[in-house]
């Protein structure tokens, strides 16, 4: 147990909003850092603060001896993740743990390459560090599939697959993490299940009670290729989540 705070950066996302109560229920003292200013509520403290634009980081880890970097978006993680490791290794943070996406290192898209220098300036900060790539979240999946099913045709890429996993599966696993020794880049967190676009829109459009057909596509170029050869999938050696993408569709959208 710490009684210095341990600092999550995007404690108020999908995935933090289930890692914050697993830390401070496990008796640790939390800190989230938020763009916007919150007043602190059940156990938890916020600080104002923007990663990106290298606004208050300092008093976000100023004490802190842990840090569980969770905060991302579209655009400016890298830039966001060296900011944070600058104020970290002035912090003197004993442990700095990442949140990644499988295929980081493979897929040539711009998103991929840049958690990849996210990484790599944790890994390169000097800092202790574990850094865990996790496959795409249920949720984001559902975003997918909902906004495909207002589609007339739902265009389905072949060779496209998705190991989707659950957020509480990898919040569950990070906490684990974050509580633990360092250990660097630790083996990929996967869903149980391999799915193609078809496979995952299926269940869904039968629990809403919509049919569409399904247009199979050809991808283009290089990121094609990629997911065609499985850049962004772990088939072998990945930790496995418990809950499968039925289940999540079953609780969520029943
Ligand atoms: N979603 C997936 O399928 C998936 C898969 C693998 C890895 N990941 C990674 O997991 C992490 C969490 O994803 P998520 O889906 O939970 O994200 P999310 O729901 O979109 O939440 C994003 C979080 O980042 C914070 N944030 C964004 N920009 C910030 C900035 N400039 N300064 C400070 N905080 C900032 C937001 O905090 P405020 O709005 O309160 O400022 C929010 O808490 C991300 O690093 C993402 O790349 C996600």
């Amino acid at each position: 147990m710490t009684s210095t705070p341990i600092l999550v950066t995007g404690g108020t996302g999908t995935l933090g909003r289930l890692v914050v109560p697993l830390l401070r229920d496990a008796g640790h003292t939390v800190r989230v850092l938020s763009r916007n200013e919150r007043p602190a509520a059940d156990g938890v403290e916020y600080v104002a603060g923007d990663l990106f634009k290298g606004e208050g980081i300092d008093a976000a880890v100023a004490g802190a001896e842990i840090v569980l970097h969770l905060a991302g978006g579209p655009k400016g993680d890298d830039e966001a993740t060296r900011n944070l490791v600058r104020a970290a290794q002035g912090a003197g943070v004993k442990h700095l743990v990442y949140i990644s996406v499988i295929g980081a290192d493979k897929v040539p898209l711009g998103w991929f390459k840049m958690k990849l220098d996210a990484e790599q300036a944790v890994a390169g900060s000097g800092l202790p560090w574990t850094t865990l790539r996790a496959a795409q979240f249920h949720d984001l999946a559902l975003t997918v599939v909902e906004k495909m099913s207002k589609m007339p045709v739902i265009p389905v890429p072949g060779g496209l697959r998705f190991q989707p996993v659950d957020a509480r599966d990898v919040a569950a696993r990070l906490v684990e993490l974050t509580l633990g020794e360092p250990a660097g880049l630790v083996p990929d967190l996967a869903g149980p299940k391999v799915y193609g676009l078809a496979e995952l829109s299926r269940p869904y459009l039968r629990t809403r009670g919509k049919r569409r057909p399904m247009l199979p596509v050809r991808m283009p170029g290089k990121a094609g290729r990629a997911y065609r050869a499985g850049d962004n999938l772990t088939l072998e050696g990945a930790t496995v989540g418990r809950r499968t993408w039925e289940d999540f569709l079953a609780e969520r959208v029943a």
